[in-house]
């Protein structure tokens, strides 16, 4: 069996990697800021980019679905690999469980979603304002939830790479590619 990712599989890895990073990155700066003009276009610009992500998301999920990754090195012990793809299965879970809440709490709070200020999309349910506070609520701790699932995920490809140094996380970078 081929070793390495594919070429497809790394860009959409790399692409919804970094596609996340700057969504959280702008969901956490936004909420801050006071009600103004700006505020109202960063929220229409991150919820632009979630739904493209949830896209690209739909699609990574197809094509992992579809294909079957490289297998996980001979020495890890069985109780290791059931943790692993474990953690690979919640980064998908939460990776379309963020975007659908923050879909449905726009819808939940009226405000409907013109992808990219030019496609309406449907309202997932309709206007309800303790429906709205509580999807904010679930969109926000599913998105700290994601940062610790992440920050585990990264740590265990650093610890293949330096202590067991195997090819786990170089099999995943571009130049790594055929
Ligand atoms: C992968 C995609 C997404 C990520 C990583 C993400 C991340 C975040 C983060 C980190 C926050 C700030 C949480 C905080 O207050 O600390 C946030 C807030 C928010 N997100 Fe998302 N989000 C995503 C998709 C979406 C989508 C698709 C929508 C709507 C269509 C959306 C709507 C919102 C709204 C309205 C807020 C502000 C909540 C408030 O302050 O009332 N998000 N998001």
């Amino acid at each position: 069996m081929n070793q390495r990712y594919s070429l497809t599989a790394i860009s959409l890895h790399w692409l919804v990697a970094l596609g996340i990073i700057g969504t959280f990155a702008l969901g956490v700066y936004m909420s801050d800021l006071p009600l103004s003009p700006n505020k109202l276009k960063l929220y229409s610009w991150h919820k632009w980019a979630g739904v493209s992500l949830f896209l690209l998301i739909l699609c990574r999920l197809a094509w992992r679905i579809t294909h079957r990754p490289p297998p996980l090195p001979a020495t890890m012990r069985p109780a290791m690999r059931g943790i692993a793809q474990a953690a690979h299965w919640a980064l998908y879970a939460l990776m379309l469980a963020i975007p659908l809440t923050g879909w449905l709490m726009s819808s939940a709070q009226g405000f409907q979603v013109v992808w990219f200020g030019v496609l309406p999309l449907p309202d997932l349910v309709a206007k309800d304002k303790a429906l709205g506070a509580l999807l904010r609520d679930v969109h926000v701790t599913l998105n700290y939830t994601l940062l610790c699932v992440v920050a585990a995920h990264v740590g265990a490809a650093l610890k293949h790479h330096f202590i067991d140094r195997d090819d786990v996380l170089s099999r995943m970078l571009p130049r790594a590619a055929k």
